[in-house]
């Protein structure tokens, strides 16, 4: 199909596999025969189950997930996690540890002592305006988990590793990275990902928590503010986003099918960083942000000799085709980001179009 679509480095609502949209045009006006589209069939139909059950199964394979977790799709966002982490998991007087890697970390810590809730920040890299990430941290161990961010989206750093928590399970907003690699789920009690840089349109949430975390809900906390209440309930209670959901579900299938898994999905994703990071490397035109051995695959974080470059550079690259390389408003500079939906092409297009850029400008 012929398209006037361009190569998309947005950070969220970001790119999304062109197969997956065109199914989701191709099915649109008559879903699985039913005569509607998937926004107008009812959440609790044979379909509609089909299609939830389906993305839960397919969530579970890629991320090798065993029988102690459930996954679920709740709304509000990343942003909710930080609130319901602390409402649902830290009753009492105990207390939690996390680690300040930049604007989400320092939101979600913030969600929490909103809440008066007993919050030991274990690490910063604040010193250093979040270029890196803190090593040889340490936990407390009565904590009940350990909140890490492994992709800080606006910075772009992120762990490579996780760290040992001593077996106090991680609590981890894997918002911006989640299913670009494997992760050894062992280590994690509850993950969370707002669905719209790598799996999926906004406005859903993905949860994965384990069975132990559900225990901790004290008997305050209202119904849908509840991880158990969509556990009981497969993420049903109320109408859920049934539309994001299925694009999701798409977005899943394409990961197993068409790319064959994240052991796959991982080497392109370090591919077309490498790409990215060793062309600026060789040169000294565009600076990355982040220290080499904390740089994010996922948003490449970079700066051109002044601001006006910058902005000349994000608008010569759109009127090229390459759309999204605006850095965060709150810390400027550029980001180019390199999600699972981004092609190798696209970061070669990149790549060119920087060359070209630098020979006119530098
Ligand atoms: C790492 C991270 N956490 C949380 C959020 C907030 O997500 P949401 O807009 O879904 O609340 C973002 C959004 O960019 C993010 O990058």
């Amino acid at each position: 199909m012929k398209t006037n679509r361009i190569y998309n480095f947005n950070p969220g609502p970001a790119a999304l596999p062109l197969a997956v949209l065109e199914e989701v045009q191709q099915n649109f006006l008559d879903f699985k025969g039913t005569g509607m589209s998937i926004t107008e069939i009812s959440h609790r139909s044979k379909q509609f189950n089909d299609v939830i059950n389906d993305a839960v199964a397919r969530t579970k394979r890629l991320l090798n997930l065993d029988d102690r977790f459930h996954v679920l799709f709740l709304q509000g966002g990343a942003s909710m996690q930080f609130a319901m982490i602390p409402m649902n998991l830290l009753a009492g007087d105990s207390s939690a540890d996390y680690v300040d890697t930049g604007t989400w970390s320092t939101k979600a810590i913030q969600e929490a002592r909103i809440q008066g809730k007993t919050i030991n920040v274990a690490a910063s890299s604040k010193d250093k305006n979040y270029t890196y990430i803190p090593k040889n941290i340490h936990f407390n161990e009565n904590a009940v988990f350990v909140h890490l961010t492994s992709n800080n989206t606006i910075k772009g750093t992120s762990w490579s590793d996780f760290p040992d928590t001593k077996g106090v399970p991680i609590v981890c907003d894997m918002s911006s990275d989640i299913l670009s690699r494997p992760v050894d789920t062992k280590k994690f009690g509850l993950i969370y990902a707002g669905a719209q840089k790598n799996v999926g349109p906004a406005g859903v949430c993905l949860v994965v928590i384990r069975q132990d975390m559900l225990d901790r809900t004290p008997d305050t906390v209202p119904t849908m503010l509840r991880y158990d209440t969509y556990v009981a309930k497969n993420s049903l209670y109320n109408t859920p986003p049934c539309f994001a959901i299925y694009t999701v579900g798409l977005v899943l299938k394409w990961l197993e099918e068409t790319i064959g898994g994240l052991d796959r999905m991982a080497e392109i994703n370090q591919q077309k960083a490498d790409l990215l990071y060793g062309f600026m490397d060789a040169g000294g035109f565009y600076r990355p942000t982040a220290e080499v051995a904390s740089r994010s695959l996922m948003n490449v974080t970079f700066r051109l000799p002044s601001e006006k470059l910058e902005q000349h550079f994000v608008q010569q690259a759109l009127e090229n085709g390459l759309g999204g390389l605006k850095g965060h408003r709150s810390v400027g500079g550029c980001r180019a980001s390199l999600y699972n939906a981004v092609s190798l092409e696209a970061v070669e297009a990149l790549v060119d179009f920087m060359k070209t850029f630098e020979n006119k400008n530098g």
